[in-house]
């Protein structure tokens, strides 16, 4: 059986915490699923310091938190659901809070496999940039992204949803967890876009050639075998792209050593 994560990130039991009930109840039809509401946890606002990037995620002060534990959920998970309103455009503090403080997961990605889909609840404007941004941050996690899907009409706390809005909001959730199940139970894996195979290529020849790598990224990639795989992961590369990652390779090379 499949796991899935729900992540509700309203600072209030809301609009968002129904949507994320809703989704628990169908996912719960053929999947094992948790649901966890983040203004529950202990989440400190990252100081700034970059122990994490460039000791190691063990010399964070604040790693006596809980968000050590809501990354063992992440990593328990085969897939994600944020049930995430939107706050100003963007995502609410608490949910950056705990970006942020995992944001050591940018150099060292381990969601690989797992499904990301986000819903934002809003009143009427800004969802889908929302929805973009999450997907963005938990592919360079690793993750496989699903289009995420906007819930709007939420504008007053004390009224409830309009019957005709409720439908349709329910309709398009529906939708979106289609989605996400046919996802899930896709095992194959994921093609890199070429930025993406970019990315991993140069990251990777800079922990090799440049002595300015950070030590516990390096270490890191040393273990996994990315210092000399073709991607992260397992996957079939088509030949074209293999000869643009090894013109990646030679380039950081050569710029590592015109360095020095
Ligand atoms: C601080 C704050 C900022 C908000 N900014 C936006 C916004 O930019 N766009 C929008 O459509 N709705 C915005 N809203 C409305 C919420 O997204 C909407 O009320 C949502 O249902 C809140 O989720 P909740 O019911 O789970 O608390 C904002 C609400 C709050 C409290």
């Amino acid at each position: 059986m499949k796991k899935v994560l729900i992540i509700e990130a309203s600072s209030r039991k809301g609009f968002s915490h129904e949507v994320a009930v809703q989704m628990k109840d169908e996912m719960s039809k053929k999947a094992s699923v948790e649901l966890i509401e983040l203004r529950d946890y202990d989440i400190t606002r990252c100081k700034g310091c970059c122990a994490c990037f460039s000791v190691g995620s063990s010399s964070c002060p604040l790693k006596d938190d809980d968000v050590r534990l809501i990354l063992d959920k992440l990593e328990w998970s085969d897939g994600v659901i944020f049930v995430v309103p939107n706050y100003s455009l963007s995502v609410p503090g608490i949910l950056k809070d705990l970006f942020d403080r995992l944001a050591y997961v940018f150099h060292r990605p381990r969601l690989f496999g797992r499904v990301c889909l986000p819903v934002i609840v809003q009143g009427v404007y800004g969802g889908k940039k929302v929805a973009k941004y999450i997907n963005e941050a938990m592919g360079f996690w690793g993750m496989k992204e699903v289009k995420g899907v906007v819930a709007s009409g939420g504008i007053y706390p004390k009224v409830g949803l309009k019957d005709e809005i409720k439908v349709k909001n329910s309709k398009a959730i529906m939708r979106a967890l289609e989605q996400f199940t046919k996802a899930l139970h896709n095992e194959k894996p994921v093609q890199p876009s070429l930025f993406k195979f970019m990315i991993f290529r140069m990251t990777r020849s800079s922990m090799k050639y440049f002595d300015e790598a950070l030590e516990p990224d390096r270490r890191y990639y040393e273990a996994k075998g990315w210092l000399d795989s073709d991607y992260y992961y397992d996957v079939e590369i088509n030949p074209i792209k293999k000869i643009i990652g090894k013109f990646f390779d030679l380039m950081v090379k050569r710029m590592a050593h015109s360095n020095h």
